[in-house]
């Protein structure tokens, strides 16, 4: 099979880039206190200062730094400012987790099949932003979450993990949110899992799981 070996992600350290509740990062933050995912958060950032997510990393004992993308005069000087605070960290794994930032090539190339995000639908339905209203919009029956390595492109890059729930007839934006987000506090943590573990490739755009 022709493909792609996963990169070694040998200390597991994570880098979680937020902009606002980061209860996604909360869930991985429980995750590894359970000890259902071994692994350590490196640093938290956010490009948004006081976003509730930095309190949740500190009552963690997690390092947390704000990089104001307003600060800086290209998106590529905002990426540069990003790399040099994860490398600083020695982060090996990116999790974007409610970060509302496009990233450029520059730092995807810099974390090559390194960088993770959740959104809240069945990629490649309904990318970008209010994923929820999208799906109640068009009369879907089913949406859920997806976990994706990140790619140049927004929300297009190869799947690690996806799960379903019911769309229902009296659902609004915020019920429909509210089950998908349950979904995406279980498949963030075990997406990460996965890939730290490194038995996947990627063929093409799948990401195949290796071994039993
Ligand atoms: C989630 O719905 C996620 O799918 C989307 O942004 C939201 C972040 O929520 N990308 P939180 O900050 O993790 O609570």
């Amino acid at each position: 099979m022709s493909g792609e070996a996963a990169p070694a992600f040998p200390r597991r350290r994570l880098g979680v880039l937020i902009s606002g509740r980061g209860s996604n990062l909360q869930a991985i933050i429980d995750a590894i206190a359970d000890g259902r995912l071994d692994a350590t958060i490196a640093l938290v950032v956010s490009n948004v200062e006081g976003a509730p997510g930095l309190a949740r990393a500190a009552e963690a004992g997690i390092a947390t730094l704000v990089v104001d993308h307003r600060a800086f005069p290209t998106r590529a000087a905002f990426d540069a400012a990003l790399l040099a605070a994860l490398r600083a960290h020695e982060v090996e794994l990116v999790c974007l987790a409610g970060f509302m930032r496009r990233l450029g090539a520059g730092f995807v190339q810099g974390y090559r099949h390194a960088v993770l995000n959740v959104h809240p639908s069945l990629l490649p339905a309904f990318p970008g932003l209010n994923a929820q209203r999208q799906a109640l919009a068009h009369g879907v029956k089913v949406s859920g979450a997806t976990v994706h390595l990140v790619d140049t492109d927004l929300d297009t890059g190869p799947i690690v993990l996806q799960a379903a729930v019911p769309v229902l007839d009296d659902d609004d934006e915020d019920t429909l949110a509210a089950r998908i987000l349950a979904e995406e506090h279980h498949i963030y943590p075990a997406a990460v899992g996965i890939l730290l573990d490194g038995h996947w490739r990627l063929d093409g755009r799948r990401l195949v799981r290796l071994g039993p």
